[in-house]
């Protein structure tokens, strides 16, 4: 099928891509002319695992192209995706100015039937809007379908997301809608569910906010956990054997980030507000999200006590790992907190550590980049870990004791067993676990019948 993917951020490019690979011919559109280059010489704007042979491959097969322009684009589609920024306003309501404008140019352009679908997330009752822009732009002469096909595309595994899915959703209004869309995904073997427009619209905010309620629940128990000598990970082990709950998303740890969750859990409690719903279960999640980073901090309190003058390695930068993307990444909280406490950091991650540079800049003696954890570590006070890369699980652990001034580790991510670090000769302390402290020197032996 010819099909045109508008937008290519992180959903648009996998998406596209994606499709070439099942067969269909696919041009993505953007406006940035830098991000079109790159992408034709078949070099992808992001960092995703698993993504970079099926743009190659895409492109040499022919499949696959990009360029900017959109009546070009959309010429031969029967299918448009569109994947624009749906960022969130100051007052959390999601900015749909990019959809309207979408909307708007594929409205003049329209020459022939076509379905329009919504692949970014957006509130309930957005194709409505989007309908009635796209018949105004149109004239109203050309027929053509709104769909929504939400994405559930997480960062980092977003390529085996879309090929290897739980589930699809398919929101439509016609027939001639649904075909199209059940013809693009005839390859998929998981369950497919259709459903109008605003329920399907009503999905992604709902799975979504229900993700972030496990993690701020876990959270929640961490705390309980941490004040009863308990241990976080056996509790979400024995809630997980249950599968009624499972035990994906019940990772305790300083708390989620992303472009995803704090945006759309913030617009759905907006939504919700609108059409007058109590959606105070979510306020409590998302404050509750709020307040991990400074338990993370006080846990920094409690091993260095002072903060001012220290010098701390941090290990991890992007909000989760496998990607280089920093957005409300707990770190962009946390180095902040450090510096103004008077802390010399010295960052490290594998991959975001140039977007960080940006937003936080080095500046000598204050704040450091390193080349690697080891670099990080370097006679460091502590090392606080706020990403759970593989290579910091992998670590050397002797050499990372040997490096620091003092071994302490405040583990934001609980990567690692108490009870191994403390054997390790680490003071480690992590996410609603007991505390490890170094073992005692073992005691000199009592004399023979001493009482
Ligand atoms: C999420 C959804 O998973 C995806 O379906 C949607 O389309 C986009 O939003 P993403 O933001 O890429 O994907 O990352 P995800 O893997 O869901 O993690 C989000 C955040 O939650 C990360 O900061 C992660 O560290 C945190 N998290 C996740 C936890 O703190 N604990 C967990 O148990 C799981």
């Amino acid at each position: 099928m010819n099909i045109c993917v508008v937008g290519t951020g992180y959903v648009g490019l996998v998406t596209a891509a994606c499709l070439a690979h099942l067969g269909h011919r696919v041009v993505g559109v953007d406006s940035e002319p830098l991000k079109v280059e790159m992408l034709c010489r078949g070099e992808p704007t992001i960092y995703e695992p698993g993504l970079t042979p099926l743009l190659q491959d895409g492109l040499r097969s022919g499949r696959l192209s990009f360029g900017q322009d959109l009546a070009a684009a959309m010429a031969e589609a029967d299918v448009i995706f569109l994947c624009v920024g749906t960022p969130p306003r100051h007052d959390g309501s999601t900015d749909l100015s990019q959809m309207e404008e979408a909307a708007r140019q594929i409205g003049e352009r329209l020459r022939r039937y076509k379905v329009v679908v919504e692949k970014s997330t957006v509130p309930v009752y957005t194709a409505d809007r989007m309908k009635r822009t796209l018949a105004m732009y149109s004239g109203g002469a050309v027929d053509f379908d709104i769909a929504s096909n939400p994405e559930f595309l997480r960062e980092g595994a977003a390529v085996d997301d879309f090929l290897n899915p739980d589930r699809i959703v398919v929101g439509v209004e016609t027939t001639r809608a649904r075909d199209l869309l059940l013809q693009i995904y005839e390859p998929f073997r998981c369950p497919l569910l259709v459903t109008d427009v605003k329920t399907a619209e009503l999905v992604k905010h709902a799975s979504n906010a229900f993700l972030a309620m496990k993690i701020s629940f876990i959270n929640m128990i961490a705390d309980l956990c941490e004040a009863t000598g308990t241990d976080v990970q056996q509790v979400a082990d024995g809630m997980g054997y249950d599968r009624r709950i499972g035990r994906a998303f019940l990772n305790a740890g300083v708390g989620y980030g992303g472009s995803c969750f704090p945006k759309d859990l913030s617009a759905f409690i907006h939504i919700a507000e609108e059409h007058g719903a109590d959606f105070s279960l979510l306020r409590e999640v998302r404050r509750i999200n709020e307040t991990r980073v400074d338990r993370l901090v006080r846990k920094l309190h409690q091993a260095l006590w002072v903060l001012k003058g220290k010098r701390l390695g941090v290990l991890g930068l992007s909000f989760k790992p496998n990607t280089d993307d920093i957005r409300e990444a707990p770190s962009l909280t946390v180095i902040p907190r450090l510096r103004q406490e008077g802390a010399v950091v010295r960052l490290y991650d594998p991959h975001a550590a140039v977007q960080m540079a940006s937003v936080i800049p080095p500046e000598p003696g204050k704040v450091e980049y390193a080349r690697s954890p080891y670099e990080a570590a370097e006679d460091a006070h502590a090392l606080v870990i706020l990403t759970e890369w593989e290579e910091f699980r992998a670590l050397d652990l002797e050499k990372v004791r040997g490096l620091l001034q003092t071994p302490i580790i405040v583990d934001g991510r609980n990567l690692f067993d108490p009870a191994a670090m403390a054997e390790a000769g680490f003071e480690y302390f992590s996410i609603g676990r007991p505390d490890a402290l170094r073992p005692r020197q073992p005691q000199a032996a009592r004399p023979r019948g001493a009482p």
